[in-house]
């Protein structure tokens, strides 16, 4: 409790600046509400655009001495960060549940993954070495030039995360680019930022030096097109919507950037599949968090034959799925918000009108919507192509393979897609087919384990995460080369 006494007066959370807790000079701040009712948790401050500045200022100033910080000694400050990380999980679990209205079994376990995050990334972020090339390789050219390469940062990195895992999702940019070197700038979700500004102030008490981890908190609306413009942001490490990813694409002009966006991941089950496994995998992965995961299930693409089967038995576990508030241990909780309740509710009611078969759910309390699922979706329906994030779950019936590939390839998003099938060969076929990041055979999807490369194609994001891959994108090559005589 004493660790975090400082980011707040009350319910007033503060901003980390210079490794200071701060308030807004405005005095302008956000009301942050629980989901489950409307009442208030607490505020954050609105931070207005020259108190943006000076924090890019700080950052850039800061990060010159910590990139020259060697780095076995920035690794200890990261194993220090998840040493206090793991003594205060339930502290911040609780927050989470209060904020974003995640179940409690899921919001330990986001803590808990992040710490093992951290720790991993310290130990990957001390073997990213360079390399020596001789120039004899190349025609013309002989031993006398030779160039020695090593990785170095970028500068300031400016990390967005999104609600849905305010703290591992920030983390996941955190590390990698403080082990690179970089100073980080987080702009944590609104909804959220109280669980994001506990996981800095861990990184602060673990030794950072001043100004290499600043906040900034406000909307995103308000003041992110100033923050993704700004001169001092060498690199912009952002997961959300598809729609803003889009966006801050286009705003931010020549800084390079890594983007984790929205999904419509495809589970296609085929005939010979285990359905009891491809039930089990597909009701855990389109409900969990009630559906509020880019890499959720989205849509089933089964083979008619084994249509009714598989469906019997999702429906089951659907029907066993509890339903109530975070602090309780349930599968289902209220979303972020009415806002994407409405949208959860449209998609359902177009279904509806359209005729599909309800099977269960379209039942609806406040921003709890109650897992819904859905037989006879067809490529008409606005649930066929649309990310949910909530708890709905369409069924589309095919005839073939090449029927599934072609439906789920026709999707705008790629971020993953499960295959579930006992033949390996029909297995990779589909795999190599499909335009995804990952394709996962026999299991729900997922990003997890965090070292394996996670990575969204069409507008399900650009660039490489994944541990090494977070390191690497968020540094650079750098070249010297010698030039001897003889
Ligand atoms: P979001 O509305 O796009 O917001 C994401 C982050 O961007 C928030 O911190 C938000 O701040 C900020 N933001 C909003 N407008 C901005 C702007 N113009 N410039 C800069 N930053 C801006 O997404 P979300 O609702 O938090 O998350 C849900 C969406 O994210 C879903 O579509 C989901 O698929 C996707 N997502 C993808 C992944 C993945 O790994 N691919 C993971 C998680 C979520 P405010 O909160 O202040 O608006
Ligand atoms: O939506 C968050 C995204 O990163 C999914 O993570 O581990 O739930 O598949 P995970």
């Amino acid at each position: 409790m004493f660790m975090f006494e400082n980011i707040s007066e009350g319910k007033n959370y503060k901003s980390l600046f210079n490794g200071e807790w701060v308030k807004s000079k405005s005095g302008k701040t956000i009301q942050l509400k629980s989901p489950v009712d409307e009442t208030t948790i607490g505020e954050i401050q609105s931070l207005s655009q020259e108190e943006v500045n000076d924090i890019l200022e700080n950052s850039k100033a800061a990060q010159i001495k910590w990139g020259e910080t060697p780095i076995n000694e920035r690794a200890e400050v990261l194993y220090k960060a998840a040493e206090l990380l793991e003594e205060n999980v339930d502290e911040i679990a609780q927050i989470m549940q209060r904020e974003i209205a995640k179940d409690s079994k899921s919001a330990v376990s986001e803590v808990k993954r992040t710490v093992d995050f951290i720790k991993f990334t310290a130990n990957e972020g001390k073997h990213i070495e360079g390399e020596t090339i001789g120039g004899d390789n190349f025609p013309g050219f002989n031993k006398n030039k030779l160039s020695f390469v090593t990785r170095v940062p970028l500068g300031v990195v400016l990390s967005i995360s999104p609600f849905n895992y305010p703290v591992n999702l920030s983390a996941s940019k955190i590390a990698p680019a403080l082990i690179a070197g970089n100073s980080v700038v987080l702009k944590p979700p609104t909804q959220g930022a109280i669980s994001a500004l506990y996981l800095a102030e861990v990184f602060n008490k673990a030794g950072l030096p001043k100004g290499v981890l600043n906040t900034v908190t406000g909307r995103g609306s308000e003041i992110g097109d100033y923050l993704v413009t700004h001169r001092n942001v060498n690199f912009i490490n952002f997961t959300g919507s598809t729609e803003v990813g889009k966006h801050i694409a286009k705003e931010a002009n020549m800084i390079p950037m890594l983007m984790e966006l929205g999904g419509k991941d495809a589970a296609i089950v085929l005939e010979d599949a285990d359905l009891e496994l491809a039930a089990k995998n597909i009701v855990s992965g389109a409900y969990s968090y009630s559906g509020q995961r880019c890499t959720a299930v989205k849509r089933v693409l089964v083979i008619d034959k084994v249509a009714d089967k598989l469906i019997n038995l999702i429906e089951e576990r659907v029907s066993n799925l509890k339903v109530g508030n975070p602090e309780e241990v349930v599968d289902i909780t209220p979303l972020i918000d009415s806002k994407a309740a409405d949208f959860v509710q449209g998609l359902i009611d177009d279904a509806l009108a359209k005729g599909a078969k309800l099977l269960l759910g379209n039942k609806r309390e406040r921003n709890l919507i109650y897992p819904t699922l859905f037989d006879n979706v067809t490529t008409d329906m606005r649930l066929a192509w649309e990310e949910p994030f909530g708890p709905v779950l369409p069924i589309i019936r095919i005839n073939n393979i090449e029927e599934a590939i072609s439906i789920a390839n026709k999707s705008e998003y790629g971020l993953q897609s499960s295959v579930f099938t006992r033949n390996i060969d029909d297995a990779f076929y589909i795999a190599k087919k499909l335009e995804v990041g990952t394709v996962q055979i026999n299991n729900k999807t997922e990003r997890g384990p965090d070292h394996f490369p996670f990575l969204g194609v069409k507008s399900s994001g650009m660039g490489t995460q994944g541990i090494r891959y977070s390191i690497e994108a968020m540094s650079r090559p750098k070249a010297i080369v010698l030039n001897l005589p003889r």
